[in-house]
């Protein structure tokens, strides 16, 4: 154990939750402990650091917890800490209770959150958690892999019962504006059409393709919609009108944010949470924690904010032209 300035630190999750949360948890409080540091757990995000629920978490407090989804800390969007009062009502918070630092685990809003409170003197950490994979500064999110998983596996039950009566399915999925796990779980199951926000297409296209798959003997169709592009049930009536295929729409939904965290998750949950306990240590805050090209690197927080990121249009480009 080191000697260091860095005595307590904070954790807390926040935004919607996702299968990894814990791993991070996990390791951010077996990272500072080891380091001597004493790491304070806030209860529901920053509705806990405002409110100061908390508890000290212990070697123990963190054991059984890597292969669960969901977060042991609970998570909450508050709108009271988005104030300059909130801020500051938190950052008192951290003061009164000797906090060097806080790792803020969840997406953009929960960036802005710790950049607020890093330049109110709180210095911040950001772990990118989120099934999305919408953090434009980072290759990857701690959940995407497991929502990947779960549509897939739910995905390949549709198309038994999709491909027995020769329907059509259509399959909305989570993504907020982003269209990754459309595009790759579509990719996944072999869906005929994958419809993003990201890349326009209009329903006459998805019906003309139905039709030249089925004149190649193709009986059943998987149509991966985004939850941007949202209305699957409209498109379903619109291609059952047009083609005669009895079309059924089946929004996943919160299924695809629970569950056990796969392996990727896990792993790399652990390795952001352990540099990010690592930056703290030397004083270093306003930090987001990501990947890039499988290495664990760190940006400036509003650098981090201000990046862009769209889904990789040469996998779109390829799904188009395979599924034929
Ligand atoms: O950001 C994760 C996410 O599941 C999005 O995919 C979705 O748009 C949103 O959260 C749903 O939020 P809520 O759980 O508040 O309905």
């Amino acid at each position: 154990m080191s000697e260091n300035k860095v005595k307590t630190i904070g954790v807390l999750s926040s935004g919607g939750d996702a299968p990894g949360m814990n791993a991070v948890i996990r390791s951010v409080v077996r990272t500072a402990l080891s380091k001597g540091m004493k790491v304070i757990g806030f209860k529901q995000g920053y509705v806990g650091l405002m409110n100061l629920e908390y508890e000290e978490l212990d070697l123990r407090s963190v054991s059984d917890i890597i292969q669960l989804g969901g977060t042991m800390l609970f998570t909450a969007r508050c709108k009271e800490f988005n104030t300059p009062e909130g801020v500051k009502k938190a950052a008192d918070n951290c003061k009164k209770l000797g906090i060097d630092g806080i790792v803020a685990i969840g997406g953009d809003g929960t960036f802005r959150g710790a950049r607020d409170l890093s330049l109110a003197g709180i210095p911040c950490i950001g772990i990118p958690c989120t099934i999305d994979n919408d953090i434009s500064s980072s290759d990857y999110t701690v959940g995407y892999d497991t929502a990947l998983n779960t549509v897939c596996e739910m995905a390949d039950k549709l198309r038994s019962t999709t491909q027995s009566h020769y329907r059509c399915s259509v399959i909305e999925v989570m993504g907020r504006h982003a269209g990754h796990i459309a595009l790759e779980a579509g990719i996944a199951v072999g869906a005929t059409c994958i419809i993003v926000e990201e890349v326009p297409h209009s329903i006459e296209d998805v019906i003309a393709k139905i039709e030249s798959s089925r004149k190649l003997g193709k009986h059943h169709f998987i149509i991966m919609v985004s939850e941007g592009v949202g209305h699957s049930n409209e498109i379903a009536k619109k291609i059952e009108d047009a083609t005669g295929i009895e079309t059924r729409a089946t929004i996943l939904g919160h299924v695809q944010r629970g569950g056990a965290p796969t392996v990727r998750d896990r792993v790399v949950a652990t390795r952001l949470g352990y540099h990010g306990v690592n930056l703290l240590e030397k004083g270093i805050g306003n930090r987001v924690v990501v990947t890039n090209k499988d290495e664990v690197i760190d940006y400036d927080i509003l650098e981090a904010l201000s990046m862009k990121k769209t889904i990789d249009m040469d996998l779109y480009e390829m799904a188009h032209e395979i599924s034929i």
